[in-house]
């Protein structure tokens, strides 16, 4: 049995020898350690030896066992060592890197960012509103008939229930105000809805923002001293604003806001709807909270709204307002803070 012990580990040492990879070597583990591997059946013969020889041949058979296991572990180490050399060699360490891609803010965030820092300055607060809202806040709320066309099934979308799609966010200035007694000073960006045939300057979903400020006495000299510094910090010196009337059910006077800039062309362009906030409002927002807290008596104000996705398309010269929502990476990455 001896002979046979030495004759193994001689046949065995010299396949893990000659093993030239990992399978290879694999195969000789379980061909000498395996289960019914070369050791194990020689280790069965030990039942027929003397009880004066199994000690001795026991022995001899464990230092075979240790001797094939340490031979196998430094083989795998060589050969793991032999391929990730390989692996390295193959690597160019003078390439020049990947270098990470760096995320950029969509343009709309980037201007609503800085319509808001403006208005910070004005000590406005941001206001925020469901985008599913009520008629009641949406239209009546905002002395808007019932037969007015605004509320027409052909141009919002309304929910089974009899609830709607916000068609602009003066909603919020009836949240708001229902909400929060004056004195108030808001702004509130959100997406607002309509059913519009969807081309270069209409999307069914658009963004806008909102202002309203209400306390004692306040003024159309503050709604006009609001909107040009606004405007003019926007745009840039040189900026000339003109207040033309014009109708909107809750607001009374109302106006048009037309900008023009030597900068843009000279030519003016409309931006902005907005006007002192209409007494049946106030006396409608009265009746829903219950108290006077806004008794058109005592406190006035003034409203603003405009469309973002417009005035991004004047800041930065897109002609398509469909590019904002097609999320197109080549489009998307031309924007650094406006
Ligand atoms: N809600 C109007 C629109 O979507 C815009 C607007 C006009 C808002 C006048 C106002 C306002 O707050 O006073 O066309």
């Amino acid at each position: 049995m001896e002979t046979q012990i030495a004759a193994l580990r001689i046949k065995a040492l010299a396949a893990i020898a000659e093993a030239s990879d990992a399978h290879a070597l694999k195969e000789s583990r379980v061909r000498f350690l395996g289960k019914t591997g070369s050791i194990s059946l020689l280790s069965e013969g030990m039942r027929h030896l003397s009880k004066e020889e199994r000690p001795v041949m026991g022995k001899l058979l464990n230092e075979l066992r240790s001797a094939v296991t340490a031979s196998l572990d430094e083989k795998e180490s060589a050969l793991t060592a032999q391929s990730d050399a390989a692996a390295f060699a193959a690597i160019d360490a003078t390439l020049p890197g990947t270098a990470p891609e760096v995320g950029s803010l969509h343009p709309l965030t980037l201007l609503v960012d800085r319509a808001v820092q403006i208005f910070r300055r004005l000590g406005f607060a941001i206001a925020d509103g469901p985008d599913i809202e009520t008629e009641w806040h949406c239209f009546d709320a905002l002395n808007t008939p019932a037969d007015h066309p605004a509320r027409n099934e052909q141009d919002t979308f309304y929910l089974p229930d009899g609830r709607l799609l916000r068609t602009h966010t003066s909603s919020i200035q009836i949240r708001t105000m229902v909400n929060h007694p004056p004195p108030i000073r808001i702004i509130a960006p959100g997406a607002a809805y309509r059913r519009d045939e969807v081309d270069a300057t209409h999307l069914a979903q658009f963004t806008q923002m909102e202002g309203l400020a209400i306390a004692p006495g306040i003024s159309l000299a503050d709604l006009k001293g609001t909107l040009e510094f606004f405007f003019q910090e926007l745009f840039g010196f040189g900026t000339e604003i003109r207040f033309r009337p014009h109708f909107f059910p809750f607001t009374e006077p109302s106006y048009e806001i037309d900008l023009c800039t030597e900068a843009r062309g000279g030519k003016w362009m409309e931006l902005a709807g907005c006007g002192m906030v209409d007494p049946a409002v106030l006396a409608e927002v009265s009746r829903q909270r219950g108290d006077e807290a806004y008794d058109p008596e005592k406190v006035s104000g003034f409203a603003f709204g405009f469309g973002l996705d417009r005035l991004a398309m004047n800041l930065t010269g897109v002609s398509d307002i469909r590019m904002f929502t097609e999320n197109d990476l080549r489009f998307l990455s031309r924007f650094c803070p406006l």
